[in-house]
């Protein structure tokens, strides 16, 4: 059987949380590959909202296992006020999730080091969630990271140590005041925790569980923010693209099967770094209030603006995307004109590429749309949208070669159009 992969084509926050929890309905086992609580994945159903941070999207269907894949940095005490908030509604946590032994932990000096690496930066930050993702990633590459299968060790606490005091002397020398044992307790604490959980060999448990069964994979943050692929530096530290699924869960590429990418209809960045169609006017701040932009995980407002189509056409690229699934086109209902980038303007050149220079000077070239100015939000069926809207939808579909499977038209799972 096949792992099917679901990812975000833009700078994150494009809807994964909603789509993976409407998707899961089909998928027995739901995957996370990458990130850790850097991602705010939001879900609504039955008048309740959720936002998880390192638990996949499957966790309320009855029936699905919920792997922390091995490419996943995992933040004990974050993860354990996860699952007891989610524990509170009556979900059984413990029989729904299993973890990676080779994912990555995240040490409360490592969120420390994000900080002070970040503040060092002062103008030139990156904007990170400060979730300890860099350090975490950065330790797992230069080979002194912790691992979730160390905490079985007998010496684990030594070797916590021994990285803890790395990590102080980063902070002593980055100038960085702080007390690096604040959060000692509550972490060994939730170590102890985590230790309730099915720990698992994830390659072994994956490639078993594919003989039988169809899997999903669910990406976190977005293909432009993919360290190799991204607006380097500003970007996260993970493989966000679909060959992360890969090395992420120990996947041969021959296993994949579908590529959903989902994009919004607009565009969204938080933090620092390039956003050729960003806007700065009050057509921007009618995309953040109709959007409700506003971070997940930080609360920081986000960044908005027209759709990109030179940046998702490249992604699309990257992923070999089979199925797109737009999002949030109901929040441009009222616009009498709706925009989209098709071309680059980059020195004076027009260009469908996403250039290499991060800081190079991008106009954005635009094709215009005739609104549909009608509510979208109470269309469940293709007939009911109007012919303006399908219009809007077949030039994407030409521009991208990819067809467009599904709508998603408001918060809820209900709120889906399947095509
Ligand atoms: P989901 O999964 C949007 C952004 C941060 C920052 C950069 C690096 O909800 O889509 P990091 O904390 O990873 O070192 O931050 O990446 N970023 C996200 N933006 N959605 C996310 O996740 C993000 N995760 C990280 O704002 O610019
Ligand atoms: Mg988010």
């Amino acid at each position: 059987m096949k792992l099917d992969v679901v990812l975000g084509l833009q700078w994150g926050d494009e809807g994964k949380g909603k789509i993976v929890d409407v998707l899961a309905g089909q998928y027995p086992v739901v995957a996370r590959f990458q990130g850790g609580p850097n991602a705010g994945h939001s879900l609504h159903f039955e008048g309740k909202g959720f936002v998880l941070r390192s638990i996949p999207s499957g966790i309320f269907r009855k029936d699905a296992t919920n792997i922390v894949g091995n490419g996943v940095v995992l933040d004990p005490i974050t993860f354990k006020g996860e699952c007891e908030n989610i524990a509170k509604t009556g979900v059984p946590v413990k029989d729904r999730i299993v973890i990676a032994k080779k994912a990555h932990l995240i040490l409360p000096t490592h969120r420390l080091l994000d900080a002070a690496n970040e503040a060092a930066m002062g103008k030139g930050k990156i904007g990170s969630t400060l979730k300890g993702i860099g350090p975490t990633y950065t330790d797992k590459i230069s080979r002194n990271g912790l691992r979730v299968g160390d905490i079985l060790a007998p010496d684990f606490k030594s070797r916590f140590e021994k990285l803890k005091n790395r990590h102080v002397r980063q902070l002593e020398q980055l100038g960085y005041e702080c007390d690096p044992d604040a959060e000692e307790a509550a972490f060994m604490e939730a170590v102890e925790y985590l230790k309730e959980f099915r720990l698992i060999d994830c390659e072994y448990y994956v490639n078993e569980t594919l003989k039988t069964k169809t899997m999903l994979a669910e990406g976190a943050q977005g293909s432009m923010l993919d360290v190799d692929y991204g607006s380097y530096p500003f970007v996260t530290s993970s493989s966000t693209i679909c060959a992360g699924a890969c090395t992420g869960l120990g996947v041969a590429p021959s296993q994949i099967g579908h590529v959903f990418g989902i994009f919004k209809a607009y565009c969204t960045r938080v933090g620092s770094g390039p956003f050729p169609t960003e806007l700065f006017d009050e057509t921007g701040e009618r995309l953040r209030k109709l959007g409700n932009e506003f971070g997940a995980v930080t609360g920081r407002p986000r960044r908005c603006g027209w759709l990109d189509l030179v940046a998702l056409k490249y992604t699309v690229m990257l992923n070999g995307v089979t199925d797109l699934i737009m999002m949030k086109s109901d929040c441009l209902d009222d616009f009498d004109t709706i925009k989209v980038c098709t071309s680059y303007r980059v020195d004076g050149q027009e260009t469908s590429q996403v250039p290499f220079d991060t800081y190079a000077e991008i106009e954005p070239v635009y094709t215009e749309f005739k609104g549909w100015k009608a509510d979208l939000t109470g269309c469940r069926k293709e007939e009911e949208l109007p012919a303006e809207f399908k219009d809007y939808i077949r030039f994407m579909e030409e521009y991208l070669g990819v067809p467009i499977k599904i709508i998603s038209l408001g918060p809820d799972r209900e709120a889906t159009i399947m095509r």
